[in-house]
């Protein structure tokens, strides 16, 4: 979208605004990726870490925000925030895929998200490793660089492979059922370590859907968009409260999408 167009709300501009930001934010990540012998490492809860690259990274992108956008709300996985009465909230996850990260292995990335009246409107998501940056705005279609993205829609599960999440935040009811159901249907699965990467990879149409029983809105607020804005559909994240909450989340193509929710949702 051309940021020189007619922009009442500053959504165009915030949407250049962020594309700038992460990939300064993915450098500053990238720096301390090579040099993360040196990092501390704390465990925040079973299988969920933060170091100082966390926060430095938030620290970094909270504070253009707050510079440039001061009436905007902030909602972070490391400082937290609300969306108090803001029009615009920015939705972050700093490094998602923690456990890649301070292991050595490239699936993590930054995700930002933005949200105009409630609605998620603006995503963006840097892989510095791979040098992919993921962006969509709400009416303006979804991209990997300058190339436009379309979901996978196949019909079947034995059409591609699948995404999948889990953390210890909730019980494994929620999702070995589902892992079951789609074994048995010749489905296959894969799991990163960093949803917000992978749910990218469905607006990309390199996994046919991604689905997680519980996930944060720092983890998926920027691939929400990003899968609708490439066709592909989701259920309603926001729901009671997913903001600070989170929720379940399933993303596919429109078709598999219809075949997923009996395997998925009733279970969470
Ligand atoms: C986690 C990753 C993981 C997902 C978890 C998230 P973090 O985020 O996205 O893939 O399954 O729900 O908490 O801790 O690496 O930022
Ligand atoms: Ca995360
Ligand atoms: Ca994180």
């Amino acid at each position: 979208m051309n940021a020189r167009i007619h922009d009442p709300l500053g959504l165009a501009e915030r949407y250049a605004a962020a594309r700038t930001l992460i990939r300064e934010a993915g450098a500053l990540a990238m720096d301390m990726f090579r040099r993360r012998n040196e990092l501390v490492i704390e465990e925040k809860g079973v299988q969920d870490m933060v170091s100082i690259a966390d926060r430095m990274v938030e620290d970094h992108i909270r504070s253009y925000i707050n510079s440039t956008y001061e009436d905007d709300a902030i909602v972070g996985e490391e400082r937290g925030g609300s969306a108090e009465a803001a029009r615009y909230v920015w939705v972050i996850d700093p490094i998602d895929g923690t456990a890649c990260f301070v292991n050595g292995m490239h699936a993590w990335c930054i995700s930002i998200g933005i949200m105009l009246d409630g609605e998620p409107v603006i995503g963006v998501v840097f892989d510095p490793n791979a040098d992919e940056l993921f962006h969509a705005c709400s009416g303006h279609g979804a991209w990997v660089g300058a190339t436009r993205l379309k979901v996978n829609d196949t019909p079947s599960l034995t059409g591609g492979v699948l995404g999948v999440g889990f953390s210890h935040r909730v019980g494994t009811e929620t999702f070995v059922p589902f892992l079951d159901g789609i074994l048995n249907k010749g489905g296959m699965f894969i799991r990163n370590g960093s949803g917000a990467l992978m749910i990218s990879y469905v607006a990309a149409g390199r996994l046919i859907g991604y689905f997680e029983p519980h996930i944060n809105s720092w983890d998926c607020l920027a691939g929400i968009v990003l899968v609708r804005e490439a066709g592909g559909v989701c259920n309603d994240f926001l729901d009671n409260n997913g903001l600070e909450k989170g929720n379940p989340i399933l993303a596919a193509g429109p078709r598999l999408y219809e075949l997923l929710v009996p395997l998925t949702l009733p279970f969470c």
